[in-house]
């Protein structure tokens, strides 16, 4: 089976103006949709034909298969980032991620700020992540397409920073993308599922 492009979580205009239609007409329809294209370029006629995205991603990991790699883990990272965010999102962690929150850094504005710098840090193109590593939550980077799924991590919540993630909303201003990103777009409810799951 062919790897899908998913929908997206909501309309596309449903985030504005902190994330614009304009942008997900470019970060969705091309971008993610041509990591799906490549991919299932890349598996064609191969053992991975059927294998679910989780499985290709692990196995091109594992292969050292790095072209694959990068396009199935960017499909991955790329739904994993669009349900990150909600409509009317942003704001004070709710539910079990903001006792585990208090607990690890003691407010949403520190981690905010903590995951903040973090995100500025990540030099050149990647991703910026809330994870669960042994119970604890604690913001890593990746560069490029990696996932902390390969570093036997749990995703609570990511950032696209690769420039064509913001730039035509933000231009070069990463850290007010990703402010924005915790004062309007952050979607709780699935960090909360992500740290049942
Ligand atoms: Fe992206």
């Amino acid at each position: 089976m062919a790897f899908q492009l998913p929908d997206l979580p909501y309309a596309d205009n449903a985030l504005e103006p902190h994330y614009s239609a304009n942008t997900f007409s470019f970060h969705h329809k091309k971008h993610h949709n041509a990591y799906v294209t490549k991919a299932n370029e890349l598996v064609a006629g191969t053992d991975l034909d059927n294998a679910s995205l989780e499985e290709a991603i692990q196995q091109a990991h594992k292969d050292g298969n790095q072209g694959l790699f990068n396009q199935v883990a960017q499909i991955w990272n790329h739904t994993f980032f669009w349900n990150s965010m909600a409509p009317n999102g942003g704001g004070e962690a709710t539910g079990d991620i903001a006792d585990a929150i208090k607990a690890d850094f003691g407010s949403t504005e520190e981690l905010a700020a903590k995951f903040k710098a973090s995100a500025v840090g990540n030099f050149g193109s990647g991703w910026t992540w809330v994870v669960l590593n042994g119970g604890k939550l604690e913001i890593v980077n990746t560069s490029n397409a990696g996932t902390p799924l390969t570093d036997g991590m749990k995703p609570v919540l990511t950032v696209d920073v690769w420039e064509h993630a913001y730039y035509l909303d933000y231009q070069n201003r990463r850290p007010d993308f990703v402010q924005a990103f915790f004062d309007h777009l952050v979607n709780w409810d699935f960090a909360n599922a992500n740290m049942k799951g």
